[in-house]
């Protein structure tokens, strides 16, 4: 090794190491940027991990109306029990029911079955069908329509209780009467 070189290669180590600094100090910024970025998902003291949902905004804030409801569900129905969350968050008090029966208790409330979902939920002897923000259920409440309730048919992906992340179906909210007769409530192209 001649003289120059040994003295390059002397050079080249801190160079090299600053380097290494450098490159692990860019992307752990870059990781925090995106941590911040991504703020759907946030650490909470009273739960380990919650996800902050668009239907976490109130928007019926002088809803004076019913709170206790009757929530008719399979026991193994995961997105049935984020639904029952929202709505808690929401201030309705919910009595869970958990049956195998849940399409008997859709035939007996007469839901139209194009209208069918996963829970039926019973407030105020209004028949509310799936996935159905909470503030329109109090929406539809205090208008007190001749209606027999609401229904978000399926399980659209980004209603209530089927978050998943960015991912927003445009959906509607369908009000039925006992005729069965359907017509849109609410239509929520993006949110
Ligand atoms: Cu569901
Ligand atoms: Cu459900």
């Amino acid at each position: 090794m001649n003289k120059s070189f040994k003295q390059w290669f002397l050079l080249l180590i801190p160079v090299a190491t600053l380097s290494l600094i450098g490159a692990f100090y860019l992307t752990s910024a870059r990781g925090d940027s995106e941590a911040l970025n991504n703020s759907s998902i946030v650490t909470d003291s009273s739960e380990n991990v919650s996800y902050v949902s668009v239907w976490d905004r109130e928007t019926e804030p002088s809803y004076s109306g019913t709170l206790d409801m009757t929530v008719y569900r399979s026991p193994t129905c995961g997105c049935c029990g984020v639904w029952v969350e929202h709505a808690q968050k929401h201030g309705f008090k919910i009595k869970d029911i958990k049956t195998e029966e849940i399409e008997t208790i859709k035939q007996k409330h007469n839901i139209p079955p194009e209208l069918a979902s996963c829970h039926t939920t019973i407030i105020d002897g209004y028949v509310m069908e799936g996935h159905i923000p909470a503030d329109d259920i109090k929406r539809f409440l205090q208008q007190e329509p001749k209606l027999a309730g609401l229904a978000v048919p399926g399980m659209p992906i980004g209603t209530p209780g089927m978050e998943a992340r960015d991912i927003k179906q445009p959906f509607q909210i369908l009000a039925f009467n006992d005729q069965g007769e359907v017509e849109v409530f609410k239509e929520y192209q993006s949110y």
